[in-house]
């Protein structure tokens, strides 16, 4: 059977080169950029996959457009870039890149918690600008972590791997989650659940992790900030939307917290008015998964779920299963 795939983005050559030995066809965005909604529209028609980015829009229309369609791999994660009722309702298969990203991007939380509690980009600009005059008892004092309370919000995989790696520092560790407890972090860490009130009343780093959905939207607002303490650090690598970006602006410019760390945005690209003249929040520019390692084991995981799906089988990191039982 000849088939038919393209990739939205360039993504590394590993995954590339195992869907050309699987697929007749293979083509790819030529532009180091996000292909336009009426770009991407125009390619999907007559694919029977596509490799789509966290960028990529794939909605309703979209997928109703994408006649003949089977699998839709996200190069990511979070799927909530695409419409999982309408591409069920199609009959087609949706998959992610769990497990493969799970060290990189907590290593991305730990990374953004340490530059903004030590205070390092602030530092960093100021020596490039010549203005390190010599070292001063009261000069950029950030906060102690070691033996701090770390609220993890959502403790799924990378929520745990955030929360193990607090080991080193021995940390208190609280959590919240929507899933069932986590025994692993409450029997061998000492982690204790806790409702959100809770979390936010007694941490020092706040670190969110849940999925983005209608539930999970804006779960962090003023309401949320007024809870924490005053000393307290939030830091952000799951999905921008979580937190009402606009009342972060404002607690962290009244400093009715201490600081943030971001790693994803509300409107990404764009940032909320105010956020970036910030000194108290340290921006980096989603890049969670972006190790060489990590970024090749996706693409590989990514070109499997196809490879698999097109050959009739179910690939374990399916978040569609549903649609497997119109296939018997
Ligand atoms: C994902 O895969 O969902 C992450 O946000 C990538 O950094």
């Amino acid at each position: 059977m000849s088939s038919n795939a393209f990739i939205t983005r360039q993504i590394p050559e590993e995954g590339i080169t195992l869907l050309k030995k699987f697929c007749q066809t293979v083509e790819m965005n030529p532009y180091d950029r996000p292909l336009t909604y009426y770009e991407l529209l125009k390619q999907v028609k007559g694919r029977d996959a596509i490799l789509t980015m966290l960028s990529d829009k794939i909605d309703a229309h979209l997928i109703h457009e994408a006649k003949g369609l089977k699998v839709i791999a996200n190069y990511a994660v979070g799927y909530d870039n695409i419409d999982i009722n309408a591409a069920t309702e199609k009959g087609i298969v949706v998959t992610n890149t769990p497990g493969v990203l799970t060290d990189s991007t907590a290593d991305m939380a730990w990374a953004l918690l340490f530059s903004v509690a030590r205070r390092i980009i602030e530092g960093d600009k100021l020596t490039r600008a010549g203005k390190f005059t010599g070292w001063a008892p009261m000069f950029l004092l950030g906060g102690d972590i070691i033996g701090r309370t770390l609220g993890i919000i959502g403790a799924g995989r990378i929520g745990t791997a955030m929360a193990m790696r607090s080991r080193g520092w021995n940390m208190k560790i609280l959590y919240t989650t929507q899933g069932n407890r986590n025994v692993l972090l409450e029997e061998k860490f000492g982690a204790k659940r806790v409702e959100l009130e809770t979390l936010l009343r007694e941490s020092d780093f706040i670190s969110i992790h849940t999925p983005f959905s209608e539930k999970t939207k804006h779960l962090m607002s003023a309401k949320e900030f007024s809870l924490m303490k005053r000393t307290a650090y939030l830091i952000n690598t799951a999905r921008g939307a979580v937190i009402d970006e606009v009342a972060l602006v404002s607690a962290l410019r009244n400093r009715q917290i201490a600081g943030a760390g971001l790693d994803v945005y509300e409107d990404e690209p764009k940032l909320k008015p105010g956020l970036a003249e910030l000194d108290n929040v340290v921006l980096a520019p989603h890049l969670g998964s972006a190790t060489i390692e990590t970024r090749t084991r996706m693409s590989i995981m990514a070109a499997e779920s196809i490879i698999t799906v097109l050959s009739k089988r179910k690939p374990e990191n399916c978040v569609n299963p549903v649609v497997f039982t119109s296939w018997v």
